[in-house]
């Protein structure tokens, strides 16, 4: 079997969104059944690219020129989950990345296996919005999309516990916090598919930030860290803005993450009576 950190550098390299996630699943299956067999499948090593390979199209713009619509008609609608499928996508490229960036960090291989199946969720995820995007007569490629999203790899490429802080435990936490209100705007227009697809996204990335918070603490154990204090240090660090409320904080709890992590990284205090 190819060596964990191998397999991740392959998916890295995969340029196509269909592509990549294909193999992507492939590998989260060679590794999950070697896994169930009792096996302690190899890390090994790899050079990951600064970014991931991509496909020519969508074409990336700067968050502000990217048109912004309505999700009141089809084409807002559309719209809108192109742009969680491109999220979606460097979520795939993010989880692999974790592994391929940072093989010299010693993990417990409960790491790896946590990592592995968000990677195989997050590719679940693409294909699922994809679906859909190609049952309305479009693609993902067919809109612009944001050029910024590699940005918090790029800032925490040297800093494991950075990456932590900054991807599952903001970046994915936020998910957690809009997807509710995603979900309304598709039950008031009946559409039975992608509730179903944004359902699953839900129920699995709170398991993606729980695998955040749980190595993030374990990490800050090894070194005997405050976890609250370490993960703001590192989130003012890394994280160009302010975090947003409101805050789902029971999915949140749920992850591992409580309130006194986030609030004060808050813009503002708001009434919390
Ligand atoms: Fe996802
Ligand atoms: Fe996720």
């Amino acid at each position: 079997m190819t060596p964990l950190a191998q397999m991740a550098e392959d998916v890295l390299r995969t340029a196509d969104g269909r592509e990549k996630t294909a193999l992507s699943r492939k590998y989260a299956a060679e590794w999950m059944s070697a896994r169930a067999a009792g096996e302690r499948p190899e890390i090994g090593h790899a050079t990951p690219p600064d970014s991931p390979a991509r496909p020519a199209r969508p074409e990336l713009l700067p968050p502000r020129d990217v048109p912004r619509r309505r999700p009141g008609s089809e084409q807002g609608r559309i719209a809108l989950l192109h742009a969680v499928a491109h999220i979606e996508l460097n979520a795939v490229d993010l989880h692999w990345d974790i592994i391929a960036r940072f093989p010299g960090t010693p993990m417990p291989i409960g790491f790896y296996d946590d990592w592995v199946k968000a990677a195989d969720e997050e590719s679940k995820h693409f294909n699922l919005i994809c679906d859909w995007l190609e049952a309305r007569g479009s693609h993902y490629g067919a809109l612009p999309a944001h050029a910024g999203m590699w940005r918090a790899a790029e800032d925490t490429a040297t800093d494991f516990m950075g990456r932590l802080a900054v991807v599952p435990m903001v970046l994915e936490a936020r998910g957690l916090d809009v997807t509710p209100g995603m979900i309304e705007i598709f039950r008031k227009h009946g559409d039975d598919m992608a509730i179903a697809a944004l359902e699953t996204i839900y129920a699995e990335e709170v398991h993606h930030v729980a695998y955040g918070s749980k190595w993030f603490n374990f990490l800050c154990g090894r070194h005997e860290m405050d976890p609250t204090e370490a993960f703001h240090d590192l989130v003012r660090r890394y994280f160009h803005a302010t975090l947003k409320p409101p805050f789902n904080e029971e999915k949140r709890a749920e992850a591992g993450i409580p309130p006194d992590f986030y609030w004060p990284l808050a813009e503002s205090l708001p009434d919390r009576s």
